[in-house]
């Protein structure tokens, strides 16, 4: 199978499979307030991941791989929603277009759509420093994303086999490169232990990439002859992912991902600690099902309902929802609480 089927059948297979809904935000409550003090008005969405500014915390995650025609009008599709919303942008691994020429195309269109967006580059641990900064160069990146991706590697019949020295590479990239750097798992979620090994090496940001939406074990298990079933109940859920990460750090900029769908899933990632929250699988399916204009209309209704949240709970900005006091039950306290997290 090329390159280019594989990545359309993951598309494919994304949209077919959906989203678990096992994020784990279930567990997590507002406490409602009755007297909140604000007004719709006084609510600001702007938000920062370092020294980059986001007018507001709801971004496009990583999802279109080099490959054809229609990942690159899928491309073109999400670079016109994010420039009609004004809400930042990551494009899927850039490795393919590294390789052939043939497929740089695929990302450059987003640039050519959005020339001042907010707009993420995007390869594995794999890369090296060269590729990195011609990854950058090629869309004129604000920041890079590193993606790690262990489990669906495994679970891929062509997949890797040797995971040595991603972080050494990690590493290098960011002493390298002249934009931010943020590492990103892809739907198994980020515990202490590597988020620990991350915080070391001085990046920028995370982005948890939870466990509980898009689920890659499945969508492999689906393609291929190597299943291994076990790993579709495998990862860190998202919630638990961005206490976790929010717990060893107060400085870093987190990024909550991983089945994130609605204003309150949102408002709750902020609440739990993120800066920002990145959605993936819901947008994807959105755009291919129901067309752009459906997908502008979606997000400028979620950043519509977080304005009311943020209003209900009288916080006028997303460093005050970050301190938004909340109730947190059922499996996800279960888990915070045996790694000594409150
Ligand atoms: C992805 N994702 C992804 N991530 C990445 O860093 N580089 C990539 O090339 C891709 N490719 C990709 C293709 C498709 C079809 C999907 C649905 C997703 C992973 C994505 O950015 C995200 O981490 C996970 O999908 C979990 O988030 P959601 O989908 O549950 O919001």
């Amino acid at each position: 199978m090329s390159r280019v089927e594989r990545k359309w059948d993951h598309i494919k297979l994304a949209l077919d499979t959906g989203q678990l809904r096992k994020t784990g935000f279930d567990n997590v409550t507002f406490i409602h307030q009755s007297i909140p003090e604000t007004s719709l008005d006084s609510i600001k969405l702007e938000t920062k991941i370092g020294e980059l500014v986001l007018s507001s915390p709801i971004f496009i995650n990583a999802m279109t791989g080099g490959g054809g025609e229609r990942t690159l009008e899928i491309n073109r599709n999400l670079a016109r929603v994010a420039k009609e919303t004004g809400i930042g942008l990551a494009v899927g691994s850039q490795m393919s277009a590294l390789k052939n020429a043939e497929e740089r195309k695929t990302f450059e269109v987003v640039r050519e759509e959005h020339p001042t967006g907010i707009i993420f580059g995007n390869l594995g641990s794999e890369a090296t420093v060269d590729q990195a900064k011609l990854a950058v160069k090629m869309i004129e990146a604000d920041a890079l994303q590193i993606h790690l991706n262990v489990v669906q590697e495994l679970a891929m019949p062509e997949g890797d086999r040797d995971f040595q020295g991603m972080l050494l590479r990690i590493g290098r990239i960011i002493d390298a490169v002249d934009v931010p750097v943020i590492v990103k798992e892809t739907g198994f979620g980020m515990g202490i232990e590597t988020l620990e090994s991350l915080f070391s090496l001085g990046l920028l940001a995370v982005d948890v990439g939870g466990f509980g939406g898009t689920n890659f074990a499945a969508i492999e298990n689906q393609r291929g002859s190597n299943k291994l079933p076990f790993f579709e109940d495998w990862g860190i859920p998202t919630s638990v992912s961005i206490a976790e990460a929010r717990h060893l750090s107060n400085s870093y900029p987190i990024i909550a991902s991983g089945g994130i769908q609605t204003s309150l899933d949102i408002a709750k990632s902020i609440a739990l600690g993120a800066n920002a929250a990145a959605l993936a699988g819901h947008f994807l399916k959105v755009l291919i099902e129901q067309g752009p204009n459906v997908l502008v209309e979606l997000i400028n209704r979620l950043k519509h309902e977080l304005i009311m949240i943020m209003t209900a709970l009288g916080t006028n900005s997303v460093e005050e929802l970050q301190k938004a006091p909340l109730i947190i039950s059922g499996s996800t306290w279960h888990w915070l609480d045996q790694r000594g997290i409150d």
